[in-house]
């Protein structure tokens, strides 16, 4: 087996003194598609963040290509390849699409390279980012985060609230960026069944614990494991 491009070791880390991830580990290797599900509050945005190492890590180690990072600070933390789209979104509404997207670029991207993936943001591109539909929103907030130009792609909740015409655009666009291997992705959903078909593996968490990591296919024969573990069904999408 190749080296795993990002390893997270007995990771134990919160908000202050507030513990939520209770010795998280698992090992993603370069391509691979994994989908990080759960109930609301167990956790997943909080992995994410720490993996970018916005949270107080109180023990263990995160690894990018063999380079433990826990010391480099969140801003620096796309020179390592890491790239998150927040939950949150996070946009600039005063700047223009083709601002938003030059304030997240890095190295030899493009704009092309993002109206390619996204051609609707290119037809707003003098069009504040405040301006935008919610869809187009998290466009932008996904172009903005490849023009850092990220090995390891981190995606939380792409698609909520968005409409299902949206949602699977975007899923598109996420095969796309998954096909060849040319990414990592980690993508937290509660659309189970989109995540699930997306998948090549899933870790599902539960209070701040890994309960189940399996490949998504045993998750798609058994849907039983997901209800038991997230009590939604394969109805969520
Ligand atoms: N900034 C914060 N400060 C303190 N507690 C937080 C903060 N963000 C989230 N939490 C708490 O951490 C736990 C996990 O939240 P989160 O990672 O957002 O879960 P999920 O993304 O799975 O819904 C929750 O109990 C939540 O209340
Ligand atoms: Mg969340």
């Amino acid at each position: 087996m190749a080296d795993p491009i990002l390893s997270l070791d007995k990771v134990v880390a919160g908000y202050g003194d507030t513990t939520v991830l209770h010795g998280v580990s698992f090992d993603v290797p370069e391509g691979q598609r994994l989908a990080i599900i759960g109930r609301n509050g167990v956790g997943k945005t909080t992995l994410l963040s720490t993996i970018m190492g916005l949270t107080q890590m109180h023990s263990g180690q995160v690894t990018m290509r063999g380079h433990v990072i826990d010391k480099v600070a969140p801003h620096r933390r796309a020179g390592t390849g890491l790239g998150l789209v927040p939950q949150t979104r996070d946009i600039f509404p005063s700047l223009s699409v083709e601002e938003n997207l030059l304030s997240g670029m890095r190295g030899d991207a493009t704009l092309e390279e993002a109206y390619t993936l996204f051609p609707r943001l290119k037809d707003r591109r003098r069009n504040g980012g405040g301006q935008l539909s919610g869809g187009e929103q998290q466009m932008l907030a996904i172009a903005r985060t490849l023009m850092g130009r990220p090995d390891v792609l981190m995606l939380d909740e792409p698609l909520e609230g968005l409409a299902p015409v949206i949602c699977d655009m975007l899923m598109e666009t996420f095969e796309t960026l998954a096909a060849d291997r040319r990414h990592t992705l980690l993508l937290v959903e509660q659309h189970t069944e989109l995540a699930l078909n997306f998948a090549d593996r899933v870790i599902i968490l539960d209070a701040g614990e890994i309960v189940h990591d399996a490949n998504a296919e045993t998750l798609r024969a058994d849907p039983s494991i997901v209800d038991r573990h997230v009590g939604v069904g394969l109805t969520g999408a």
